[in-house]
């Protein structure tokens, strides 16, 4: 119950915390909760600090649960295992090990070097998804892509026009801006730019925050009249390739639009891509397409995690927009397939949430 009360409020702080992990703690002392916290901001307190403090003297002799190890190690701010010694706890139940190379493992240790009992894995499944993109940025130095696209049944994201308004129900569409608010980016096609012109900003009918905007364009086709050029938001980056036009990348830039090289090929070089956005502390990305930059994505092993809305909604067309355009396999033995499939009914939609397995393709980075 306690540890499920630190994940929930973990929870609630999923988008805000950058490259941090979202962690939260509750004190219990005596069978009372004696102190709250969560990890609200990067460079800010981290759980453990602030329900010690609300815990004040009622520290002393109490349970400590902590849905993340606390940390050992001088960050932007102080090590949580020397405050939770400091506050005199007796027990210490944390639900995963933090994979950060800093931690992993030696906030366990401290603590019981201290003899203080500690329990490892209580609800650690739970905690280790909710923070699936700081342990790939932490140990990679990566971005954490969810792909999410809107689909009809016969797989297409669009019509033959290009028309794609809406492929979706109004209730996914409105789960859409909570995935944005959740990740530090998203991340378009410059033909999805281009067909939809969109803003690419989080509209929910509570404040939220505005991820950055990413636009893959190896020919530099954006429009410095595009809305989400224009809106000024967040930020804009456009990938692009050496010998792009150096006329229209002045222009982009003019308007404040930051152009990054990623590759000397005729189109962006989607792994150096990656690498250079994690260089930017871009822990994760959400992909809204369209289909072929989904397709390239998927190619070489670079989307962790599908979400798919699938409407009930037969569009035909054979030049009609699919979900992933891509070469393909030969063998259906070859196929990417999810794991972990969940799926839920979300208004008239079907929402399947997996993670696909490259066992066929070499390491993605
Ligand atoms: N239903 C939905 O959820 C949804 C979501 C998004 C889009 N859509 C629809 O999808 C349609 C557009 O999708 P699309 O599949 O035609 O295009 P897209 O994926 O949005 O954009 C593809 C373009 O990206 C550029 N690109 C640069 N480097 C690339 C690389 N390494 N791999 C792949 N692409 C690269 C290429 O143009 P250059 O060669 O010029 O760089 C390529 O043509 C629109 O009709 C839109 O409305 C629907």
């Amino acid at each position: 119950m306690y540890m499920k009360l630190a994940l929930d409020m973990a929870a609630k702080a999923k988008g805000q915390t950058g490259i941090n992990p979202v962690v939260g703690c509750v004190v219990v002392n005596g069978g009372r909760i004696a102190g709250l916290g969560a990890h609200l901001k990067r460079g800010e307190g981290h759980a453990e600090v602030h329900a010690l403090a609300m815990a004040g003297e009622n520290a002393e002799g109490s349970t400590v649960y902590v849905t993340l190890e606390p940390c050992s190690h001088h960050g932007r701010t102080p090590p949580c295992c020397e405050r939770i010694i400091e506050a005199k706890a007796s027990r210490v139940v944390v639900a995963c090990l933090d994979p950060n190379p800093l931690v992993a493992g030696r906030g366990v240790a401290r603590l019981r070097e201290e003899g203080i009992a500690v329990e490892v894995g209580l609800l650690g499944e739970e905690s280790r998804r909710m923070n699936e993109a700081f342990n790939k940025f932490i140990t990679k130095r990566l971005p954490y892509v969810t792909m999410k696209t809107a689909m009809t049944l016969d797989g297409k994201i669009a019509a033959r026009t290009g028309d794609s308004r809406y492929v979706s129900g109004p209730e996914s569409r409105a789960l859409v801006h909570t995935l944005r608010h959740q990740n530090m980016a998203i991340m378009i096609g410059v033909q999805t730019a281009i067909a939809d012109d969109p803003e690419l900003t989080t509209r929910l009918s509570v404040p939220a925050l505005h991820p950055i905007r990413i636009v893959v364009d190896s020919r530099l086709r954006l429009s410095a009249k595009a809305r989400l050029v224009k809106d000024r938001t967040s930020r804009v980056i456009v990938l692009t390739v050496e010998g792009a036009d150096t006329g229209r990348r002045a222009e982009l830039e003019a308007h404040g639009v930051e152009v990054l090289n990623c590759g000397s090929g005729d189109r962006v070089d989607l792994r150096m891509a990656m690498h250079k956005l994690g260089e930017l502390e871009i822990a994760s990305i959400l992909l809204e397409g369209g289909g072929v930059l989904n397709g390239s994505m998927l190619e070489v092993g670079l989307i962790d995690k599908i979400i798919l809305f699938v409407a009930p909604k037969l569009i035909g067309g054979a030049s009609s927009p699919e979900a992933f355009t891509f070469g393909g396999f030969e063998k259906m033995s070859e196929a990417i397939e999810l794991s972990e499939l969940t799926f839920e009914r979300i208004g008239s939609d079907l929402c399947l949430t997996g993670y696909p397995d490259y066992k066929h393709l070499p390491e993605a980075d």
